[in-house]
Parts: C-alpha cells; structure tokens; sequence
C-alpha cells in the first residue's frame, strides 16, 4: 500500500500565533467544532477558542493565558494550530500532578485539507518541546467523544492513557485522557 505520507511534499513550519493567522484559523476551527447531536457548528466554542488566541480570555482562566503554536506550510498559509496551557483543576486532580509540573494541551485543530500529512504530529512535536523549555515533566490531555475519531492519534503521540475522566463535556460526555513524561 503506498502511504500518502511519502508522496507528501508538504513543508510544515510551526511558530507562535499572531494576531494575524487568526482570520485563517476561524474556518479551521468551524471545521471540526460541531455539536455532536447535530453536527451544527458550535458558535459559541468558536467565539471562545478565538477569544483565547487573541488573548482577551486570561481572566476567565486566573490569568493564564493558552499559549498557541501555529502551523503554515511552504506558502504561508496556515494549516493547523494547537494551544499549550496549564492545566484545569480537575485534569491536575485526574492526572496527581502539580500544576508546576504539568502542561495541558489544549484545542488542537489540522485543516482537513492537509490531514494525514503529519501537521498533528509537528503540532504536538512542538508543543512537548514548548512545555520541556518551560520546564514542565508531564503533558497532559484530554478529549470528549466529539474527537473520539482522533484518539488513536492521541494513542499514537502519548505514552498512555489514563482512563475517563466521566462527565467532563456534561451527560453522555466522558473523555479519555493521555500522558506524555517529556
Ligand atoms: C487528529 C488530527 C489533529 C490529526 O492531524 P493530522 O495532521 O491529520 O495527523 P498526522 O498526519 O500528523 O498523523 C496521523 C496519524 O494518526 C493516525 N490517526 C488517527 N486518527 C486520525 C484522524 N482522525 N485523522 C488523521 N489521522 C489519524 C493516522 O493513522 C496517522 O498514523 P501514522 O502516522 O502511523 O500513519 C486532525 O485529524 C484533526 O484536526 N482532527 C479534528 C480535531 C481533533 O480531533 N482534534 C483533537 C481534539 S482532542
């Protein structure tokens, strides 16, 4: 079988978000951020993700702002981005990590047409070494069953999961969870 990767000429750079990749990065996050009853896209979580990256959000979260990695390929255009946190509350209680210890990774999104070209894995290649430089052992993650598509990616770019953490996105709304010791 060939795989798609090898006749991939993609050149992927991954570099911190300005303000100006954000207009490109609203339509990949309508791709992917949908009601999993009806499939509507969640304007709401839309609206939120984009207040973060324009970082008019600390407050909401203490203060601690989503640090966001942006990926473009050879003609600039971007095609992907992931965010690099400290952790919620209830993942350091789920995980028994301090929140000095720990990064979470959070809101990782790869335009569909780019997928299966290694974007998600450069993504989150940078993001552990972004969360290493800030002197972080452990990144944690989790994912409610709207991505349950992606969680063998997860499977693939962590050591482990660590179960369900039951509840998480509200009734019939678990998401599994996965650890990364840098
Ligand atoms: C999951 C996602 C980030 C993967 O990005 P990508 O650039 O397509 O992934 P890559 O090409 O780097 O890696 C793909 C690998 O993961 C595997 N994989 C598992 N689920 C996958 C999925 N839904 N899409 C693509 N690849 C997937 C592939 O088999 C492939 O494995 P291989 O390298 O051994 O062949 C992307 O599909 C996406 O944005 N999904 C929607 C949003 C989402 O689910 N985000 C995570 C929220 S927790």
């Amino acid at each position: 079988m060939v795989d798609q990767k090898k006749i991939s000429n993609i050149h992927i750079s991954v570099n911190p978000l300005v303000k100006g990749d954000i207009p490109q990065l609203e339509p990949i996050l309508r791709q992917h951020i949908k009601d999993r009853y009806t499939e509507d896209v969640d304007e709401e979580e839309v609206r939120s993700i984009i207040e973060y990256m324009r970082g008019n959000a600390e407050e909401s979260r203490g203060g601690n702002a989503r640090r966001y990695l942006v990926a473009k390929n050879q003609e600039g255009r971007v095609i992907g981005c992931v965010s690099c946190s400290e952790p919620e509350q209830d993942m350091l209680e789920h995980f028994g990590v301090s929140i000095d210890e720990a990064a979470e990774g959070l809101n990782l999104f790869v335009d569909n047409t780019f997928s299966n070209q290694n974007v998600g894995t450069e993504l989150v290649e940078n993001m552990f070494n972004a969360a290493r430089t800030e002197g972080k052992k452990y990144v944690i993650v989790n994912s409610g069953p709207r991505y349950m598509k992606a969680w063998s990616f997860h499977d693939k770019m962590f050591d482990e999961r660590r179960g369900f953490m039951v509840g998480k996105y509200g009734s019939g709304g678990d998401a599994m969870t996965w650890i990364k010791t840098l």
